[in-house]
């Protein structure tokens, strides 16, 4: 079994609501219980758990089973998760309460189950119904819409402690009835807690969406409560190649748009600092810094780093409140303009050009690569960060759909492949053209000034 002692596996597989599975039983919870048992036992890196799909097993899950000895346990709770980790993991005692033994039982409830899923399936394709996954994909906004509504109304705030569903209404100034339904919807999706007609956050919400936590994200996700009326208009900008109704941006939109760049950028701006490297950097040019998050992570990372943003007017006075709060207004300065037409300035070591390009129209990247070049110095190197399509441009699916996020946020934006970067930056003169490959879905493309 090495580089482990035990490896467990829980049955975690997701079935159409009112389908018997381990999940509704209660197997997320006997999971989580299981990593929080072996981090208070002292064995999280004895052993190694899995999640695993359907075993045929159901009406007897949450499913369970421990290698390398291959028992298994059925109806576990996660109250029995502390003996089976004390008696089974660290004493060598199978908890025989829990453990089924009983090979041809087991053997015939699988081949039972297997037959009726089959009946199942092919009952439903004769009758020509529509598979579960479209299904669920035509109206998988629901749950989306819903949790945006919330987050506008700072519902998980006003739940705070717990609230009836009047109390709440009352604090978000909405209708009592519809907030009821909302918050009941909020609680089918758990991510509220309802009992005894009194409303819980759950230990996530009361995290990530709730102001006074320090991880709330709720500032960040706004912007895509904001971004849900362009999408409403994706059929409509699909026939007209554009983007369409964008003009009345609501209040907020500029500020919530920020806070998520911010976000999104704070997570890999550490990555993006080790895969650029450090050496003989000393001036930056941040173009669209945003935030400011990168030049901030690099003037970090080097003691006597300058770094210039240029931004949008509306933005810069955001992005020079970031500076001041991570204390470094004396080596990031920032100035209003367009990049697309004002001077960038010249003899810069690194010019970044990191979630920018998908505003843009590939002339317009062409033209912007250009004119890097020229404010770069000699070995200088331009980096460009976004989602990066492979080359059917089909794949990865976010960088596909985020495209049609550009079609109904930009006049001409779009995400792009990595043959046309690269043909972007060597048509600009830039040499040793990479891609470097990030955690997570976005990556780099970087060029050096030859
Ligand atoms: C998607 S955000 C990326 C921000 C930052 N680079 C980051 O990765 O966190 C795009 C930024 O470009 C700025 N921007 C858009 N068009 C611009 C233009 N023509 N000139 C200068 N900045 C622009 C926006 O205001 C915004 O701050
Ligand atoms: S869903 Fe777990 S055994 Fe079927």
């Amino acid at each position: 079994m090495e580089p482990f002692r035990f490896h467990i596996f829980v049955c975690t597989q997701e079935k159409p609501e009112g389908v018997t599975c381990c999940p509704a039983s209660g197997s997320l919870s006997v999971l989580q219980s299981l990593h929080r048992e072996l981090g208070v036992q002292g064995l999280s890196s004895d052993v190694q758990v899995s999640s695993c799909g359907c075993l045929g097993l159901c009406d007897d899950g949450p499913i369970m089973i421990t290698y390398p000895e291959g028992v298994w346990y059925r109806k576990v709770k996660a109250e029995d998760v502390p003996e089976i980790v004390s008696s089974h993991l660290r004493s060598g005692k199978v908890v025989s309460r829990l453990q089924w033994n009983d090979p041809p039982a087991m053997k015939e409830a699988a081949a039972e189950h297997t037959r009726q899923y089959l009946a199942m399936v092919k009952a439903k394709d004769e009758a020509g119904t529509l598979p579960d996954n479209l299904f669920e994909m035509t109206r998988s906004f629901m749950p989306s819409r819903t949790l945006l509504t919330a987050l506008e109304l700072d519902i998980f705030t006003a739940v705070g402690a717990g609230g009836s569903a009047e109390q709440i209404a009352q604090k978000i100034h909405a209708d009592p009835r519809a907030a009821e339904m909302l918050l009941n919807a909020l609680a089918s999706l758990k991510l509220l807690e309802k009992r005894d007609e009194t409303f819980f956050n759950t230990a996530a919400s009361a995290r990530f969406f709730s102001a006074g936590s320090h991880d709330n994200a709720q500032p960040g996700l706004l912007h895509i409560a904001h971004i849900w009326h362009g999408w409403s208009n994706l059929t409509e900008c699909v026939r007209e190649g554009t983007s369409v109704g964008t003009a009345r941006r609501q209040d907020g939109w500029t500020r919530d748009f920020i806070a998520a760049m911010d976000h999104n950028a704070k997570e890999r701006a550490n990555a993006v600092v080790k895969a650029v490297g450090t050496n003989g950097i000393k001036r930056v040019l941040d173009l669209g810094g945003g935030s400011g998050a990168y030049s901030i992570a690099f003037a970090r990372a080097v003691p006597e780093l300058k770094s210039e943003i240029l931004d949008l007017a509306g933005v810069v006075p955001l992005t020079q409140r970031y500076i001041q709060q991570a204390g470094l207004a004396s080596r990031i300065t920032s100035r209003a303009g367009d990049m697309l037409r004002d001077p960038l300035g010249e003899n810069y070591d690194l010019i970044l050009v990191l979630a920018i390009c998908h505003m843009f129209s590939p002339k317009e990247n062409r033209e912007l690569f250009r004119r890097a070049h020229k404010a770069l110095a000699p070995k200088g190197q331009l980096v460009v960060q976004d989602f990066i399509l492979e080359p059917a441009k089909t794949a990865p699916r976010v960088a596909a759909l985020f495209s049609l996020n550009m079609l109904v946020n930009t006049r001409a934006g779009a995400s792009y492949s990595e043959p046309e970067y690269s043909a972007w930056l060597r048509d600009a003169g830039f040499s040793d053209v990479r891609r470097v490959r990030l955690p997570g879905p976005g990556g780099l493309m970087i060029g050096v000034r030859s």
